[in-house]
Formats: structure tokens, C-alpha cells, sequence
């Protein structure tokens, strides 16, 4: 090659990871989707567009966060079914295989009416079903429920709604899926059981408490958000239930919203609705309890980089940042929904647009508190580091910092993104990504 012949592949080079970065697409808004944090990835699983509901796969890498204005999607291989409405967990004894468990599965838009629980391998994005011993037969698949696992793999179910029939039951059962041996139990519970519920949402203590938050129970046969003032812990080590009461300000019962845990012991709640009808907003959007006093309380919080109300959105933990994804806005009255990312920074209690906050040194120890945390529709842990090495990792900075070193040849190049003829010659040259 002689250097001219060299300079040509070197650009050749670059505009083809140009490309493969810049071109390689967005999701579309949705909502009902599960979301799990894997180490510093932010997956998003299947979710509902419009009226379909979808297997693809997203996520984001947080380790590589810019902005939430230029967000580096990548798609992974998609569900070998669509899916909504159910939850995802992380495995803390790997921190790297994904449980879907509960939710809807649609294939070619019918109901597949199975208790099925997709597993998703984040190291080598491979789908799998699990194969479990001792599964309850009488357990009816259900949707709207949250999935928490704890610190020994072991996976907690608790309600949810039955499947496919307009005015189907809820449920008020707690299913227990132990992941190192397999084995499916239901215990049987007789004392301050809790009504039966869906669209709740949960979190676990570092204590091996759950507590489960609002909801929705039916009454008449008619959707009915239940009190935040009640609040339901589940002790997974003697497998029994308590019922709390939360004072403080008044909150509007929901469902559809998400609940973390941060450092302090704080929940923070986001989104909901108070019933299924569109454009029944829950106020406030975001409110906080106080887990030692069981007090709710109303942050003042300046609206500047706020989400919209969101309903069937989900939130996780990253750091000392929650981050709240997808999800219908709950105001509109037409199906509207959102496809932007928000971040809330829980330390200076500030929305923010990256992960660059300013930690006051008083509270900077917080970051290493290891409470594990759960959310609607997902499950993390507070882990950063378990960077899952995968042949698509590509290192954005460097690339970045090489188009912009390029400078108008880098511009150029990027203007060829709108060329869908170049992106797909172009594309069948780069490297094959999954889930493309
Ligand atoms: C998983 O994450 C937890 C919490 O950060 C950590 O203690 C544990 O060592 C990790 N396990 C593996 C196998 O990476
Ligand atoms: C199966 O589930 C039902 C309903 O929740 C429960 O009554 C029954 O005890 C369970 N059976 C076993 C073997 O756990």
C-alpha cells in the first residue's frame, strides 16, 4: 500500500465505525417494557409501540454516558417473543444473567398463556427458557407485577393479574424461584395477607425485607389505585407478611409508576396513574418515604431537564442517579409516548442530563453503600464495574475523539448517515452486530 492508498483506508476505516455508531438506529418511544441495569449496561426489554407489542432489545452503556441529548443506543438480540408487562431481575451471584419473569408474550399478537421465564445471558446475549422442578401447576401466568431476587438468587413473585380475560382476577400469592437449584415453592401464607394487586411496584432492603407500593385492586370489577399510606412488607427470610402505615403528605394512590431505594433508606416514587384511563395523572409526580419514619414526603424540585408525568415507564439506580426510561405520558389524553431518557440526581436532588454531578464531600462515602435495589420493572444492584467484555463493546471516547481530531472529514462522512444507500452497503462491510 502506498500512503496515499493508506490515508484512503485509514478514512475508509473510520467512516465504516462512524457508521456502525452514529447510523445504526434509535428506539422507538414505548412503554410496558422490563429493564434491568447489568453491571454499567442499561438493558430494555420488549415494551409495547402503539399496539404492538415487541421483542426487541436495547441498551446503553453508562460507562459511556455523554448526554441524555446524544444517547449511544445499540440494539442486542431481540426475545424470541414480543413482551410487556412483565419484569426483569439480575442474578447477584453472576451479575449477568437476566430472569423475565411474568409479563405478556405475544407471538404474532396472540397470547402464548405460558408461565414461561425468558433468561437472557447479558455475556453472550443468548435467550433461553428455564427448565423448573417442582413448578406449582395451579400457578396461573400472570402480568403486572413486579419480580424482586435477592442477595441467594432466590426470585419473589408476589400478585399480578391473570392473563388474556378482559376482567381477569388478581392475584395475592407469593411464588419463590430459586435460581441455584431451580426449584419453584409457594408458601402458604395465613396471616395479614395482603389484597390482591397489580401494576405495584417494589423494592428489597438490604434487611431481606420487600416492600410493596400501590398498585391497583378491582373493585366493582373497576380499576382502583390503593393507598400509598399502605404499604406491604414481605420478611423473605421468615416468609411473612406486615402492613405498615405511611403518614406525611398526602400522596395519590397509583399505578404503572416505579420506586427505588437510595443510600439514605429514602424510596423515591415516579410516575403512575391513578386508574387505567388516559390522562388520569397521579400527583404528585415524584415524592419520597422515608423508609425509618415511614413518612411520605414532597421534594421541592426545580422542573429544568423534569420528565413529563409517565406511566409504565422504568427507573433504576445507577450510582447516586436515578434513571427514569420510555413510558406513556400520563397527561395525554391520545396514546402518547415517551422516548427520551431522564436522570435524577438523588444526592443533590436535581435532574440532570449526564452522569457528571458535583457530590458535596460530607456525603461523598454514599456511593459504596451496597443496598440492593429494585424498581417496577427492574431489579439492580448498585454494582458499576462488570464490564461485560462482548465484540461489539466499541470505545466511544476514542471515537469521538478521533472524528473530531477529523474534523470536516469527519463531518462529511456523517453526512452521508442520511443515505440509506451508503448505510446499507457500508453496513454489510462492518462487523455483524446482534440483534441486526
Ligand atoms: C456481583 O456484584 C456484587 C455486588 O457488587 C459483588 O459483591 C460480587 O462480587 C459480584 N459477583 C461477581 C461474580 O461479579
Ligand atoms: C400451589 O399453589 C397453590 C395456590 O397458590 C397453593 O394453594 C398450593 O399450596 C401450592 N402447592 C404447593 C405444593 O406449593
Amino acid at each position: 500500500m502506498n500512503l496515499f492508498q493508506k490515508v484512503i483506508y485509514f478514512f475508509l476505516t473510520l467512516n465504516l465505525i462512524i457508521f456502525h455508531v452514529i447510523c445504526q438506529g434509535i428506539p422507538s418511544p414505548r412503554y410496558e417494557q422490563a429493564s434491568s441495569l447489568v453491571g454499567t449496561r442499561l438493558y430494555f426489554f420488549g415494551g409495547v409501540i402503539n399496539t404492538t407489542t415487541i421483542n426487541e432489545v436495547w441498551y446503553l452503556d453508562l460507562s459511556n454516558f455523554i448526554s441524555t441529548s446524544t444517547l449511544q443506543w445499540k440494539s442486542d438480540v431481540s426475545m424470541t417473543v414480543g413482551y410487556n408487562l412483565g419484569a426483569s431481575c439480575v442474578n447477584p451471584i453472576d451479575n449477568s444473567t437476566v430472569y423475565l419473569v411474568g409479563g405478556r408474550s405475544f407471538n404474532t399478537n396472540n397470547y402464548l398463556n405460558t408461565s414461561s421465564i425468558y433468561v437472557f445471558n447479558s455475556k453472550n446475549s443468548q435467550w433461553s427458557t428455564l427448565n423448573i422442578t417442582g413448578f406449582n401447576n395451579s400457578f396461573i401466568a400472570r402480568n403486572e407485577l413486579p419480580v424482586i431476587i435477592n442477595n441467594n438468587g432466590k426470585i419473589f413473585l408476589f400478585g399480578g393479574r391473570k392473563l388474556e380475560i378482559n376482567v381477569a382476577p388478581l392475584f395475592n400469592d407469593i411464588n419463590i424461584l430459586d435460581t441455584t437449584t431451580m426449584i419453584w415453592s409457594t408458601p402458604v401464607i395465613s396471616q395479614n395477607v395482603p389484597t390482591p394487586r397489580g401494576d405495584h411496584a417494589a423494592v428489597l432492603l438490604p434487611t431481606g425485607i420487600i416492600i410493596y407500593i400501590g398498585g391497583y385492586n378491582l373493585v366493582s370489577s373497576i380499576n382502583s389505585a390503593i393507598s400509598l399510606n399502605e404499604i406491604q412488607l414481605f420478611d423473605t427470610n421468615s416468609l411473612s407478611w406486615t402492613t405498615r402505615s405511611a403518614g406525611g403528605n398526602s400522596i395519590d394512590g397509583r399505578l404503572g409508576h416505579s420506586v427505588i431505594l437510595i443510600q439514605n433508606g429514602n424510596i423515591i416514587l415516579y410516575g403512575g396513574s391513578i386508574g387505567s384511563n388516559l390522562g388520569s395523572q397521579a400527583l404528585p409526580d415524584l415524592a419520597v418515604l422515608d423508609t425509618n419514619i415511614w413518612e411520605w414526603s414532597i421534594p421541592s424540585i426545580s422542573q429544568l431537564n423534569a420528565p413529563p408525568p409517565l406511566t409504565f415507564h422504568s427507573a433504576v439506580l445507577y450510582k447516586f442517579y436515578m434513571i427514569i426510561s420510555f413510558g406513556r405520558i400520563t397527561t395525554a389524553t391520545n396514546l402518547t409516548l415517551n422516548g427520551n431518557i431522564y436522570i435524577f440526581d438523588t444526592i443533590n436532588y436535581v435532574w440532570v442530563t449526564n452522569l457528571n454531578s458535583i457530590i458535596p464531600s460530607t456525603t461523598s462515602t454514599v456511593t459504596t453503600a451496597t443496598s440492593k435495589v429494585s424498581t417496577k420493572t427492574s431489579h439492580t444492584t448498585q454494582t458499576t464495574v462488570n464490564s461485560n467484555s462482548s465484540s461489539n463493546n466499541v470505545n466511544y471516547g476514542l471515537i469521538i475523539g478521533i472524528s473530531v481530531a477529523a474534523g470536516a472529514v469527519g463531518i462529511a462522512i456523517l453526512s452521508f448517515c442520511g443515505m440509506k444507500i451508503y448505510k446499507n452497503r457500508l453496513q454489510r462491510k462492518t462487523v455483524a452486530t446482534p440483534g441486526h
